[in-house]
């Protein structure tokens, strides 16, 4: 016996690293028909890395102070060796987390990945993209630009059109009658600490539920219903060195991205780092025009698109929660005898078209100054964005369906 097996040995006599390695990697088997949609899981852990080592770097120098703030980011990017690439890299990582989870998203929709027995994967899901929307609103307020200033007060305003409480519950969220000091720490020590506690344990659990029941596959079939001798699936194959190899493939495909930007295009024309934002806040000067970052803006749209009631914007803000609420009801809302884009019948194909030209027009629409035509656009989207999970138990159940195969098709 090696002295490496010996040691081995006394580990796992102890620990179940072998097993634990076992289990996840070497004899967990995935279907083997995973396509390139199939990158996203683990590009969206490689994101979630680049921004807690960025992050760690970047909370060496910034200053979480109104009075230093934003002095203390210009620092970072002129002074500090290597702080612009720091700061770029968590900047674009934010957006490209984004970009990431959206597709990864997309991908469940197409290929049915949230219905049985997935379903938990998907609410766990679910609840990471709202622990990443918090983040990413959170660590917006920190350069302490013009534009973190006032989008925390837009969005922290919403909270004061809930009714009764409303007034008392924005103030008790900045600490503060306006956006101030106290606001800045409290949003630095959720942003830093508690937010990334959340979304570590989320997506921990998002795996330990994905691999209890296996993952789905472009075919949407259960590659557990056919097993050889040793119960292992006919369909799988071992995740390690399979797919470990085919994801660095995603991987440098990523960086080269990834990079592209952080070096040519780290303001992505406006797009990852707002103009307003290279200018201070100011309580008393309110800019023109205040929109979220693009990965927000299809439900800045949505709030919009709904007139005020009796001169309050809770109705919008109503909407805005329930666009994403109703993803949490996905799984219970398809009824259709098959679970890929493959199999279905012409009605979802048609549906889902509309509903991402829709998503993506509401997030165009919420980038803009708001006039009557885009309103009625925004409405018209939003309307279209509800009516494909409301209508889904019914147009999912007529939809004429393909016979899904036995097993999967290469
Ligand atoms: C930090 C964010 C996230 C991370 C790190 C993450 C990680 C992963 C990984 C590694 C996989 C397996 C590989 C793959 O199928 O691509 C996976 C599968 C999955 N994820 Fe995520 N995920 C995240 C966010 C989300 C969100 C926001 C949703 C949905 C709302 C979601 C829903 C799913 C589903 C349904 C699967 C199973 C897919 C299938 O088997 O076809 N995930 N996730």
């Amino acid at each position: 016996m090696s002295a490496l097996q010996k040691v081995m040995g006394w580990v796992d006599d102890r620990f179940p690293l072998t097993a634990t390695y076992k289990a996840h990697l070497s004899e967990y088997y995935a279907p083997k028909n995973f396509n390139f949609w199939y990158f996203f899981g683990s590009l969206a852990l490689l994101v979630l890395v680049i921004q807690i080592v960025t992050g760690i770097f970047l909370t060496m120098n910034y200053k979480p102070d109104a009075e230093l703030a934003f002095t203390s980011v210009e620092y970072i990017m002129r002074d500090v060796d290597w702080g612009w690439l720091i700061r770029y890299m968590h900047s674009t990582g934010a957006s490209m987390f984004f970009v990431v989870v959206y597709l990864h998203m997309f991908r469940g929709l197409m290929y049915g990945s949230y219905r049985k027995p997935r379903e938990l994967i998907w609410i766990f899901g679910v609840l990471i993209y709202l622990a990443l929307m918090a983040e990413a609103f959170l660590g917006y307020l920190l350069p302490w630009g013009q534009m973190s200033y006032w989008g925390a007060q837009v969005i922290v305003n919403l909270f004061a059109a809930v009714p009764f409480i409303g007034e008392d519950l924005s103030i008790w969220i900045r600490g503060d009658y306006v956006i101030s000091d106290a606001t800045l720490n409290r949003f630095f020590a959720f942003h830093v600490i508690a937010l990334p506690l959340v979304l570590i344990a989320l997506v921990a659990v998002h795996l330990v539920a994905l691999h209890e029941v296996g993952s789905n596959n472009p075919d949407g079939v259960e590659i557990k219903k056919h097993k050889d001798a040793n119960g292992i699936p006919l369909d799988g194959i071992p995740f390690h060195p399979y797919y470990t190899v085919k994801d660095i493939v995603g991987v440098i495909v990523f960086l080269m991205v990834f990079s592209a930007i952080v070096f040519f295009a780290p303001e992505m024309g406006g797009y990852f780092l707002e103009a307003n934002n290279f200018v201070p806040a100011d309580s008393l000067k309110t800019p023109a025009h205040i929109a979220p970052l693009w990965y927000f803006t299809p439900f800045y749209a949505i709030l919009r698109a709904v007139p005020p009631m009796f001169g309050s914007q809770f109705p919008g803000v109503v909407a805005m929660g329930l666009s994403i609420v109703v993803l949490f009801f996905l799984p219970w809302l398809d009824r259709s005898k098959v679970k890929s884009i493959r199999y279905r019948g012409p009605i979802y194909k048609i549906m889902l078209a509309l509903f991402l030209v829709s998503f993506i027009g509401l997030g165009y629409l919420g980038l803009l100054p708001s006039t009557p035509v885009a309103t009625i656009f925004a409405q018209v989207f939003s309307v279209i964005y509800f009516l494909f999970f409301l209508l889904m138990p019914w147009y999912t159940s007529i939809d004429k369906t393909k016979p899904e195969p036995e097993r999967v098709t290469g």
